[in-house]
């Protein structure tokens, strides 16, 4: 019997508990319970029989044998593009400047900007994701309203004001010292808020849109504020690549521009990595880099297929990315489901999936003591998921093999199958509300 600390009020949520270990394996625990003290930690995880019932529970959620998971971890999204998913037609280089620069300077307009920030985080938590890592847009203000709703949604948020002084429309190019000023006023303001659940990422568009002295300056500035990111894109598409060529013909390749720049090190998050060389893994390996695959959208703009296998058999840390809007929709279990399908030649099997959208996205983010997975000691960030709520799912999936139903949730999963969102214990989402007050509204 499992007795836990008596001084606290304690919460328990009951359910078939599924989550990710270290090694890659799954612990899977039907008639599981998770319990939870009142600063949002959990203080025990296992079977509902082994917990000593005379600890001092506040309540008990039943969820019956519906599925507890880690809350999902998107390692890289767009706020302001939330209004341009399903634009397709071209490949990245033309796809920005049609679609998205266009939609991104509407967030000078701090209006619009709340709207926006509103709908993208209420949409991230209605699809079961905990934490964002997530470019803003250029503007000091918009990215601060969206600090703002992060924090009342009650979400987490690894966000940056995106940084851009080069090769952009009038209306995105700003001057160097204004970007410095702007990414450190934010910093100072939000990094660390609420103990953590808000952190700031120093966030340089891509090389193509950063010129050289705002490279190494915000390098300097990340490595000067610890714990905080640097957060951009990476050898994406082949033209980019090419651009990047001639912008910067000193540099080996693409990873070597940003080496020189100082931007290759523990705590950054790069965007896609497609195109790389087997020099170019060994320096994101030897600098303790760490990467965002973003299978849905590379399927998207028809950008390539990511190293998996390779990048994973190097040791390179990485989770995957919705990249809304690039990405088509922010469900992690359609980017689940598209990067196995992208392989051509490898299966990826649904519980590593899953370990990429969870624990394997908080080892990428340095963020595996707090979060990830269900474990004691960590912070309760959990979602509570039905297979059957998505129609053409057999309606006994739940007493089915772990496996099926993991499968089901993977390759059949979306918004749907989210029931419930927790982050520290505290429910952020519940679809039965959400449906109510859709209707009210109607
Ligand atoms: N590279 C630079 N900016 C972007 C962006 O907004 N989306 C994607 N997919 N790639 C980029
Ligand atoms: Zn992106």
């Amino acid at each position: 019997m499992h007795a836990v600390n008596q001084s606290k009020e304690l919460t328990a949520y009951r359910g078939h508990v599924i989550s990710p270990n270290i090694n890659g394996e799954l612990n899977d625990i039907r008639e599981g319970v998770l319990i939870v003290d009142d600063h949002g930690k959990i203080v025990f995880c296992g079977p509902w029989a082994e917990f000593d019932r005379h600890s001092n529970l506040k309540e008990i959620h039943n969820f019956g044998d519906k599925i507890i998971l880690p809350g999902l971890i998107d390692t890289h999204l767009h706020l302001p593009q939330v209004t341009v998913t399903g634009k397709s037609g071209e490949h990245l280089m033309k796809w920005l400047e049609r679609f998205v620069f266009p939609s991104e300077a509407r967030c000078a307009d701090p209006h619009y900007a709340l709207k926006i920030a509103t709908w993208f985080f209420d949409e991230m938590v209605r699809n079961g994701t905990t934490l964002g890592v997530v470019f803003s847009t250029i503007h000091k203000q918009a990215t601060d309203i969206a600090f703002e709703v992060a924090n009342s949604v009650g979400c987490r948020a690894i966000m940056g004001k995106v940084m851009m002084n080069t090769n952009s429309p009038p209306a995105l190019t700003e001057n160097l010292s204004d970007s410095l000023q702007g990414s450190l006023d934010l910093c100072e303001k939000w990094h660390g808020h609420d103990d953590g659940r808000l952190l700031y990422a120093f966030t340089p568009r891509f090389a193509v849109t950063s010129t050289s002295d705002l490279m190494s300056e915000c390098g300097k500035l990340w490595h000067s504020k610890p714990g905080t990111y640097m957060h951009t894109h990476l050898a994406e598409s082949q033209e980019e690549i090419d651009f990047v060529k001639e912008l910067f013909p000193k540099a080996r390749t693409y990873v070597d521009v940003y080496h020189q720049h100082g931007l290759l090190a523990r705590n950054n998050i790069l965007a896609h990595a497609i195109h790389l060389d087997d020099q170019d893994l060994d320096v994101l390996k030897e600098t303790d880099s760490s990467l965002s695959h973003c299978p849905s959208s590379n399927f998207f703009l028809k950008s390539g297929v990511f190293g998996y296998r390779r990048v994973e058999k190097k040791g390179i840390r990485f989770g995957i990315g919705s990249d809304v809007a690039a990405g088509p929709q922010m469900s992690l279990f359609c980017v689940m489901k598209d990067a196995n399908y992208i392989q051509p030649d490898e299966w990826l099997y649904p519980s590593e999936l899953l370990y990429r959208a969870t624990l394997g996205g908080a080892v990428a983010l340095g963020l595996e003591d707090k979060i990830g997975s269900l474990d004691e000691g960590k912070e309760a960030d959990f979602v509570v998921v039905d297979p059957t709520h998505r129609t053409g799912i057999i309606d006994d999936i739940l007493s089915k093999p772990t496996e099926e139903i993991l499968s089901a949730l993977v390759f059949l999963g979306d918004d749907r199958v989210v029931e419930a969102t927790f982050v520290r214990g505290r429910e952020i989402f519940n679809r039965q509300n959400a449906l109510e007050l859709s209707s009210i509204r109607r």
